[in-house]
């Protein structure tokens, strides 16, 4: 099957010259993962002379990637020459990195007091269930995220769950179910009781 091409332009800084390179490139998911591995470099080649700049490079390698998966933890390590323990250490320790992708919906179940006695478990069940992923995890088609959350405030609206921020009171599996087919057809949701 032919590739749709489109031209990217690359400037790159090469010691004091900037160089505008004009490039064909296609809509492959490899040359894709290419054309990131290739930024990153840019981005370790502009910091990595100064020292203490690994966590700036880590925040632009999360920009570039959404997330600092073990390949790019690695990649950086051996670029810098800082050791992977060392890198990963850093990941680890500060929550603004994150190792897995995050989804284009974030759903959040409240699993505060009066969320959870009022049915919490069976929503994140439920979720689990249909969306085929566990807590903490992200659908292949990186469209949900699923995680729980504490009590959120609205416990007169128990039980709530989050949709991309949104407060959905009242929220029974079946108003989980609709939430989610909804996002699935690109429909706009708002917060309300169900
Ligand atoms: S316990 Fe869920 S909103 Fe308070």
């Amino acid at each position: 099957m032919e590739q749709e091409l489109e031209k990217r332009l690359d400037i790159i800084e090469k010691g004091n010259i900037t160089v505008r390179e004009t490039k064909e490139i296609s809509n492959d998911p490899a040359d894709e993962k290419e054309r990131l591995f290739h930024a990153l470099d840019h981005i370790i080649e502009q910091y990595s002379h100064e020292p203490g700049q690994l966590i700036r490079i880590l925040i632009k390698a999360q920009d570039l990637f959404g997330y600092l998966p073990e390949e790019v933890q690695a990649y950086i390590a051996l670029k810098t020459g800082v050791p992977v323990s060392e890198v990963s250490g850093v990941v680890t320790f500060y929550s603004l990195f994150k190792t897995e992708p995050k989804g284009k919906n974030v759903l959040k179940v409240c699993m505060g007091t009066a969320c959870y006695v009022k049915g919490a478990q069976e929503i994140m069940d439920t979720l689990k269930e249909h969306l085929k992923i566990d807590e903490g995890e992200t659908t292949p088609d990186q469209l949900f995220t699923l995680n729980s959350t504490r009590c959120v405030g609205a416990c007169g609206l128990a039980p709530v769950v989050l949709a991309n921020d949104q407060v959905h009171g009242e929220a029974g599996a079946a108003g989980v179910i609709k939430i989610i087919q909804a996002y699935r057809k690109g429909e706009n949701i708002e917060s309300k009781k169900h």
